[in-house]
């Protein structure tokens, strides 16, 4: 029987959402979500919702390769990179990755910058030797190196891996690392910072990011690697691991996760129609500047991440007590700003504002911190 239903009516979205600092899953585009409210119904025209749709049909073809085409035209990227998208989080690339490009016993610089960049080390060490270039850990990662200068590079290096944006403490580079090796190459765990900015892709072999951040909902994991790093293979992989079998296969090696690629895609368009990563940055830099300007005047919150590494994305503050947070996520809560409580390892608050997080709920947030202050400090 043919389906003659209208798509479900949108949600007053004005009455109903809230603000969602939430530092992933994070918040989506509106526009997104009522595309997605339509498309979940029929999509295409096809009579099926996109949810329903076979990985080997056209209307999957198109999805992919316009997520695809589009991913490129945002980030720039030419044809001597392959846009990947793969699943089991950005957590897999923590071995993925080694295990595509570093041969038994060679060694690979890290900047251990957090919990993440944390991962990635104690996976790699499966492969190889690991030349700890940079280690925050003693003061709970409140910051980073400032220039190559603090790096502790190694001559022989394969490649270097960092990761941009530290969601959890809120630290994020404003350099690309250059790894002494000339032959090396960079790896980048983007997962946090990805097409916030403009983005320049030619000092890179490997990026990657799980969507859940600035990208779309969990589910996959874009990877950008150079092409000519497909064919290293320095051991044999289960095919699952391979990233020229991905590659090969068009992301279609198994059964793919369609839905968040198809919500990535549409959120790459959506960032084009918002006029492109220039817009992205100049928009992210005003909505954290409401809160740093708040930060930078009080005596009563304290940040956690160095002045001169804070990051666009995250926010991290505490109150003078532990006491005095729970009651500023309860107050701030019942004005409507959720999902502001900090990591457990940095205690405290995190405002994360990824790309599609609204200006308003950053002014919203720093008036509250003012009159928070005012009233208990
Ligand atoms: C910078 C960074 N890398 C990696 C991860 C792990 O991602 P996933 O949960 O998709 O494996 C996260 C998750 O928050 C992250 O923020």
């Amino acid at each position: 029987m043919t389906q003659t239903h209208a798509a479900p009516s949108k949600t007053d979205n004005a009455t109903d959402r809230v603000y969602n600092f939430s530092a992933g899953p994070g918040v989506l585009p509106e526009s997104v979500l009522e595309q997605i409210q339509a498309d979940c119904w029929n999509i295409d025209g096809s009579g099926i919702g996109v949810l329903e749709h076979s990985h080997r049909g056209k209307v999957v073809d198109r999805i992919f390769a316009e997520a695809e085409a589009d991913c490129r035209k945002v980030g720039n990227i030419g044809d001597d990179y392959a846009v990947l998208f793969l699943t089991g989080g950005a957590t897999t690339q923590c071995y993925q990755v080694p295990a595509n490009l570093l041969p038994d016993g060679a060694r690979a610089d890290y900047l251990q910058t957090g919990k993440w960049a944390e991962d990635s080390v104690e996976n790699a060490r499966l492969y190889g030797d690991i030349n700890l270039a940079f280690d925050g850990q003693a003061s709970v990662y409140d910051h980073l190196p400032m220039s190559d200068a603090e790096i502790n590079h190694s001559d022989d290096a394969v490649y270097l891996q960092y990761t941009s944006n530290n969601t959890i403490y809120g630290t994020e580079f404003s350099f690309v690392p250059k790894p002494k090796n000339p032959d090396a190459f960079v790896v980048c765990d983007a997962s946090s910072n990805i097409y916030s900015k403009p983005f320049d892709v030619s000092p890179f072999g490997v990026v990657y990011a799980g969507a859940q951040k600035n990208l779309g909902p969990a589910g996959t994991t874009v990877v950008i690697i150079r092409k000519d790093l497909l064919e290293r293979k320095p051991r044999t992989l289960p095919e699952m691991l391979d990233y020229s079998v991905h590659a090969a296969k068009g992301s279609r090696y198994n059964t793919p996760p369609v839905f968040p690629i198809y919500v990535v895609g549409l959120v790459f368009k959506w960032i084009m129609s918002e006029g492109g990563l220039g817009v992205m940055a100049e928009r992210n830099e005003r909505k954290a500047k409401h809160i740093y300007d708040v930060l930078d005047a009080s005596s009563f919150f304290k940040p956690h991440a160095r002045k001169d590494c804070r990051s666009m994305m995250n926010v991290t503050f505490r109150c003078p007590t532990p006491e005095l947070d729970a009651k500023f996520l309860e107050e701030a809560g019942a004005r409507g700003m959720k999902t502001l409580k900090g990591h457990r390892s940095t205690g405290g608050m995190r405002a994360s504002i990824y790309n599609a997080f609204p200006e308003a709920g950053c002014k919203a947030l720093a008036d509250f911190m003012k009159d928070f202050e005012s009233k208990n400090g």
